[in-house]
């Protein structure tokens, strides 16, 4: 009976001790605001994230009014014990998870103290929400920076919004430091071009949110998780270096290509670093685009120019690049935005919403690829 209470207890000491890292999340301005919602409502599942040039929790309210507001402030007019007591009713409804999970999950907070579109004090008030309870915060505010996702080797000009891709050149690897801390400060960080010898692939959300409905007919004895997990790991590559890094499609089996009204695009894109597809277990890290920065307008140059991938190379990590597409009606979304105003979903900011739901949905298809990898 003491050996298992002092085994609890140990095992009790090294769950604590070492931060889970499964599942991680980051994103860039509307991205930003969507870590946030995502980290705060799926804590159990979720476990750190990076919020970059985003706007705090709820901020809008599920009002399209607010927005300007939780862009340009004036900072006084946010209310953010409100927007934690929102979050704390959806844990009293069941539709998000308890905030006991946040206790010591790493955090990274980045600010450009030019940005003209997320003002700093904006984006600083997600340092009050999430120190509330108790994560480990790391900030990032003092870069000459505008509004974009920073880098060290590609992008426009540090100081000045670069309206193509919203890719800054600061001299800065901003996907490392956010990756860095979030996975507690051991990554190997790339100091000379990564080649880029794992697999980036195309997969079709709808399929990767809804895969129950596969008709998995013709695969036999097999299910669709191992069906992908085998293309994974037979499909070979035989590129070189990170110029030639090509998408290649997972292979689709369905039918399913409608996700009504929900935002997603057709495709989004996962990046499997090479020792990922051989047995070597890997986390999970989602990355988010910015408005005016999915697939839809700029493709894939989010998830192949700001960093990620080569920091994920080094480090055996995972990660899911989902898009969202512009729309003019139904809902009405121009610039490509992730929902954190409600123009989709009025539970944008709970499990209920819409994209909320269909993010966790593909991060739970990718764990279940990674259990049939595993197998
Ligand atoms: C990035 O910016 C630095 C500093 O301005 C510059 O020296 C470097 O050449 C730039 N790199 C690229 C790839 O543009
Ligand atoms: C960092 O340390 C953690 C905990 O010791 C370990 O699980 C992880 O593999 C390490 N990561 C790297 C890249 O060394
Ligand atoms: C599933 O696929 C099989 C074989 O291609 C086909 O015969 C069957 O009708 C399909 N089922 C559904 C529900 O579409
Ligand atoms: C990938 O696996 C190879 C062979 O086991 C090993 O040499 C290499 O260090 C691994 N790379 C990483 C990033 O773990």
């Amino acid at each position: 009976m003491w050996t298992i209470f002092y085994t609890i207890a140990l095992i009790a000491s090294i769950t604590e001790a070492i931060p889970r890292t499964d599942v991680t999340v980051s994103g860039l301005s509307s991205g930003g605001a969507m870590t946030a919602q995502l980290h705060l409502v799926f804590s159990s599942t979720i476990s750190g994230s990076g919020i970059l040039a985003g706007p705090p929790y709820y901020c809008a309210q599920g009002s399209s009014t607010r927005v300007d507001t939780c862009l340009y402030g004036p900072v006084t007019l946010i209310p953010v014990e409100k927007l934690i007591s929102q979050l704390q009713s959806y844990v009293s409804a069941g539709t998000a998870d308890p905030t006991s999970n946040l206790k010591n999950d790493p955090v990274y907070i980045f600010s450009g103290r030019f940005d003209p579109v997320v003002f700093p004090d904006v984006v600083k008030l997600n340092e009050k929400i999430f120190s509330s309870f108790g994560t480990n915060i790391k900030t990032n505010y003092k870069m000459r920076a505008t509004h974009g996702f920073i880098t060290d080797n590609f992008g426009g000009l540090c100081e000045f919004p670069d309206l193509e891709y919203f890719i800054n050149n600061c001299s800065f690897n901003l996907a490392y430091d956010v990756l860095n801390h979030i996975f507690g400060g051991n990554l190997t960080k790339p100091t000379k071009p990564v080649p880029l010898t794992g697999q980036f692939v195309a997969i079709e959300q709808p399929a990767f949110m809804n895969p129950e409905s596969i008709n998995t007919t013709d695969l036999k004895n097999t299910n669709i998780f191992s069906y992908w997990a085998n293309w994974l790991k037979t499909s070979t590559t035989t590129y070189k270096s990170s110029f030639q890094l090509r998408t290649f499609k997972l292979p689709d089996l369905t039918g399913i290509s409608s996700i009504g009204a929900s935002g997603f695009d057709k495709e989004g894109y996962v990046y499997y670093p090479t020792n990922c597809t051989k047995g070597k277990k890997c986390p999970i890290h989602v990355a988010l685009h910015g408005c005016l920065q999915g697939k839809w307008r700029i493709g894939d140059v989010f998830a192949k120019k700001t960093g990620y991938l080569e920091v994920a190379e080094l480090n055996n990590i995972i990660i899911l690049f989902p898009q969202i597409v512009a729309t003019h009606t139904d809902p009405s979304n121009p610039e490509g935005c992730w929902d954190w105003w409600g123009y989709g979903s009025p539970n944008y900011a709970n499990k209920l919403g819409t994209q909320m739901a269909g993010v966790k949905k593909m991060i739970d298809s990718l764990r279940a690829i990674n259990a049939a990898l595993d197998a």
